[in-house]
């Protein structure tokens, strides 16, 4: 339900927290959580059903989505990899789900174990149980602006693989800069390749800040028409296949960025930043967003 003129889908409990060192209680994700739909964030991602020797921070997915106080006209999706994944998330409560591929065979390898082929044969079947039990399900493309295995990634690549996750069903595609490498140039010959395949209304951005072009690519993809972003409050994050990549543009920078453009967001920024300020001090650190920091020193 599109009630914003953007929406902004919240990334920290999930891609903010996948891969911190040391352990995050199940009590302070659900804190998190909610301090999130308290500022009014209506789509939180919240875990990953993914394997807890590949990634050890998600391993309470479980007992995280049996915990969860689910708010009414608040959406919690959370990453499935493969069926097994699916029926896990479906069985703790999960009513929304995200599939992720890669546009780079060596990230596909590394990140999922699979080629990008067999990724999405895995698709399939999951997507089947998914329609039977009324979940939706969007798909994420990592590495659209550069592999840190491969480099340079082709834009018609991108297209191809956004492509097959919008014709398996997915709502949605979310087009990830995973390294943070892109810059507004990219995004826009990026985006111009993949809209030719896939409907903009259907496309999402996600970028992390790694190079510090996060907004910035973010103002591209606005310009070229999309109108969905996903963002980790106070920049949490980083790819636990992907060495040196940190998090994605901060949600509070592009609260910032559309009051500036006079585009509702339907997030209270004060609120907001009260959490980036909470959950750093959680974690032993200060906000990396810059809009954290500079509304907190007025
Ligand atoms: P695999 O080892 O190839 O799996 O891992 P397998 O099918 O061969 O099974 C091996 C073992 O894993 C078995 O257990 C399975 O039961 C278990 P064993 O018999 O050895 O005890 N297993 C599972 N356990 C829990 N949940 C599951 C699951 N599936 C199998 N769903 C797998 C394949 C996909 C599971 C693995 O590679 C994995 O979990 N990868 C995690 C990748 C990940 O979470 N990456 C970070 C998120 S993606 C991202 O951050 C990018 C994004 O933000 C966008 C962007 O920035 O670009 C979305
Ligand atoms: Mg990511």
């Amino acid at each position: 339900v599109v009630r914003e003129a953007v929406r902004l889908v919240e990334m920290g409990p999930r891609d903010g927290l996948q891969n911190e060192a040391q352990p995050v209680t199940t009590a302070t994700k659900l804190a998190l959580i909610d301090r999130l739909a308290d500022a009014g964030l209506r789509e939180i991602e919240a875990t990953a059903f993914v394997s807890p020797k590949w990634v050890p921070q998600m391993a309470d997915h479980a007992a995280l989505m049996q915990a969860l106080v689910r708010r009414p006209g608040v959406r919690y999706p959370v990453l499935t990899p493969n069926l097994q994944g699916f029926e896990a998330a479906l069985a703790a409560g999960a009513r929304e789900v995200a599939v992720f591929a890669a546009a780079s065979e060596s990230f596909s390898r590394r990140n999922i174990n699979c080629s990008i082929a067999e990724s999405i044969a895995r698709f399939a079947p999951l997507m089947a149980r998914a329609r039977e039990a009324g979940v939706a399900v969007r798909g994420y493309v990592s590495c659209v602006l550069g592999c840190p295995l491969e480099g340079a990634v082709d834009p018609h690549q991108v297209a191809e693989v956004a492509w097959r996750l919008d014709d398996l069903g997915c709502e949605e595609v979310s087009l990830g800069d995973t390294i943070g490498v892109g810059t507004p140039a990219q995004v826009q010959a990026m985006l111009d390749a993949v809209a030719r395949r896939v409907p903009v209304a259907r496309l999402a951005g996600h970028f992390h800040d790694t190079w510090g072009m996060g907004v910035a690519n973010v103002h591209a993809a606005w310009q070229a028409g999309v109108r969905c972003f996903d963002a980790s409050v106070a920049g949490l994050g980083g790819c636990p296949y992907a060495p040196g990549a940190t998090g994605n543009v901060a949600t509070e920078d592009l609260v910032w960025l559309f009051q500036g453009l006079g585009v509702d967001t339907g997030i209270d920024l004060d609120r907001l930043v009260d959490t980036a300020h909470w959950i750093s001090a959680e974690l032993g650190r200060a906000p990396v967003s810059r809009v954290a920091r500079a509304r907190r020193a007025q």
